[in-house]
Formats: structure tokens, C-alpha cells, sequence
């Protein structure tokens, strides 16, 4: 019988984690299903808090807590921050994350009161100081590669090194990690763990919509732009997509270009709308926000998550093999 490596690292210390590997935030991707997958395969899951209120974040905290006894957290984009949904995470779970916006000592205080953790992802190593001046207990450093909204302007090795040496809490890398490899990698450098989201898209428990994950089956890197072009709800932010969908976008005319449901109800998509393409999403899918980091390149198959933390893991143990 083979034994799993477990990588213990400073984060899976922190938060009684076996795996160093944290499930990026995604609204209408991270599911309840797969928060779970991956905190019951090790890791922490991530549970994405925008556009919820209270009552239905506490009700998805208790679909991922039926689910597993494993760790997960919730995240905030701060332009989207409701007061009441932060203090709903840090009663119910172990870690409070926030993301787009200047690091704040009161947040910060305000979630340690309810014993939770606290990370920041940032995007330079200033935003790393001022998140530990705050009082965080972690970041994220996020390079350029990441899907999704993208704060620095670095990619992320020498983000990463910048981070390391600017801060002395414990440091997640994010951006284009998808295989173990890249895992072993940020690991070696000095990194506690790696945060991942293109890749976790692809999986039986996202809620992504079909259409959206087999664009990213079929791109690579290449085919990945960062762009401000979806800006309706969330202006002046750059996120990385794939280009195919701005392109597309810009070829319509409508307002509104599709249908979702949120808390039941349904919502229009307005054209460049910040709303990435989920399961109960109509309309012009691929003229939607497609979000995909450069790790779209090694996203090439569609697995259950816990496949992909355990493979994850088993090849960062042997990457340095043909070093
Ligand atoms: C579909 C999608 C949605 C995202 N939404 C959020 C979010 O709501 N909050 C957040 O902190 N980061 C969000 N991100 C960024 C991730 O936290 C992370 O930095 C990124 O996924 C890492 O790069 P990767 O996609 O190459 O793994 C999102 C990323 C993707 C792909």
C-alpha cells in the first residue's frame, strides 16, 4: 500500500491542514461540492462570499460543513464587502480572507475577535507589509499569471521572492500553479503553500458551465489576456480571461447578453459583465467572463478535485527527481 506524501508546510501547521494546497475563491465555480472535495482531500477549500447575504453564506458554510470535517474558509472582495457576511465567516469557520483592497487593522481585529484566522492575497511585497502590519496571520502573493481578478503588476517568482523577504508570516503563492511541479516549485522557494483556482474549474465538483470548462480544455497560456474589459459591476480592475471571450463580447451589440440565478433569483448578464458563466447561467456563454490563468495550459482534463490534490502532491514529491 503507497503512502501519500503530506508536504507539511506553516500553513498546514496554521490551519491543521494535511495538504499545502488552498482552493482559490471563485463565485459560481467554487461550490459548496467542491469546498469540500478539497478540504476533505487535505487541503482548504475556499468558499466565495460576494453577492450573498448573511443568511445565504451562513447556509453554504453549512452545505460544506455537512459535507466535510476538513478545513475551508471564506473570502471577500473587498469593492463587494458586507459587514454582516464577514462576521457570519469568522463565527463559523477557521479562516477569513480578503482580497482587492487595502489591508485594514479593524477587519482584521474584528475577525480575530471570533478566534478565525486572517489572510490577505496581494499583488506587490508593500501590500504583504501593510497586511502583516495589520495583524494578518497569512497572504497570498499573487503573480500576473492568475486567473480571475489579478491586484500586482509582478509575476510570480519574483513577486514571491519580493513577499518572502518583506514579510515573516507565512506566504501562499498563487498564479499558473497547476501540476506538481509548479507545487514543488513555489514550495522550494519558500513558500507554505500554493493557491490554485484555473485548475480546480476543471473538476467534477465545479459549478462552472460546460461550455466555460471546455474552453479551457482546449487553451493554453497563449490564449489567456489580461484585460479590463469586464467591467460592468466592478470597473478599473484587471482580471485574466481568455481573449476568445472579449473578442466575442466586443462582436455584440445587446446590453445583455445572458441569464443567471443567484439566491434563486434569476439576474441578467449585462455584455462585459464581471459574472463568470456557471451551471445556471443561459445566454452567450462564450462572450461571458471566461476566467483563466496561465495555468490553462496544464489544465487539460476534467477529474474530480480530490484526484487532483492527491496527484499534486504525489508529483511534487518527486519533481527534484531530474534535477
Ligand atoms: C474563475 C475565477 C474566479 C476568481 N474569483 C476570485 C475571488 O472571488 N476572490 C479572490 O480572492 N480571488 C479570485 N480569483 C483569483 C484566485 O484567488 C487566484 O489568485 C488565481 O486563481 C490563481 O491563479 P490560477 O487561476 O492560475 O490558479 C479567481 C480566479 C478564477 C480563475
Amino acid at each position: 500500500m503507497s503512502t501519500l506524501p503530506t508536504l507539511a508546510s506553516r500553513f498546514t501547521a496554521l490551519l491543521g491542514a494535511s495538504a499545502p494546497i488552498q482552493l482559490a475563491a471563485m463565485p459560481g465555480v467554487a461550490t459548496p461540492a467542491l469546498v469540500a472535495a478539497v478540504a476533505n482531500a487535505g487541503g482548504v477549500g475556499m468558499l466565495p462570499a460576494p453577492m450573498l447575504s448573511p443568511e445565504a453564506l451562513e447556509a453554504a458554510i453549512d452545505d460544506v460543513a455537512e459535507r466535510s470535517s476538513g478545513v475551508f474558509g471564506v473570502n471577500f472582495l473587498m469593492p463587494f464587502l458586507d459587514p454582516a457576511c464577514v462576521a457570519v465567516a469568522a463565527r463559523k469557520t477557521p479562516l477569513v480572507e480578503f482580497f482587492y483592497g487595502d489591508p485594514r487593522h479593524d477587519l482584521v481585529e474584528e475577525v480575530h475577535g471570533s478566534g478565525a484566522l486572517v489572510s490577505w492575497q496581494v499583488g506587490s511585497a508593500d501590500e504583504a507589509a501593510a497586511a502583516e502590519q495589520a495583524g494578518c496571520d497569512l497572504v497570498v502573493a499573487q503573480g500576473t499569471e492568475a486567473g480571475g481578478h489579478v491586484r500586482g503588476q509582478t509575476s510570480l517568482l519574483p513577486l514571491l521572492s519580493q513577499v518572502l523577504g518583506a514579510v515573516a508570516i507565512p506566504v501562499v503563492a498563487a498564479g499558473g500553479i497547476a501540476t506538481g511541479r509548479d507545487l514543488a516549485a513555489v514550495l522550494a522557494c519558500g513558500a507554505s503553500a500554493a493557491r490554485i483556482g484555473t485548475r480546480f474549474v476543471a473538476t467534477n465538483e465545479s459549478g462552472a458551465h460546460p461550455a466555460y470548462v471546455e474552453a479551457l480544455l482546449a487553451a493554453t497560456a497563449a490564449d489567456t489576456c489580461l484585460t479590463s474589459a469586464f467591467e460592468a459591476l466592478w470597473p478599473d480592475a484587471p482580471h485574466r480571461v481568455l481573449r476568445s471571450a472579449v473578442e466575442a463580447a466586443e462582436q455584440l451589440v445587446d446590453d445583455v447578453v445572458g441569464e443567471t440565478r443567484m439566491g434563486g433569483q434569476p439576474v441578467p448578464i449585462q455584455r462585459f459583465s464581471v459574472i463568470c458563466p456557471s451551471r445556471e447561467t443561459t445566454g452567450r456563454i462564450d462572450a461571458m467572463a471566461l476566467y483563466a490563468g496561465e495555468s490553462v495550459s496544464n489544465t487539460n482534463d476534467v477529474r474530480p478535485a480530490a484526484d487532483i490534490v492527491k496527484t499534486l502532491l504525489a508529483e511534487a514529491a518527486h519533481a527534484n527527481e531530474r534535477s
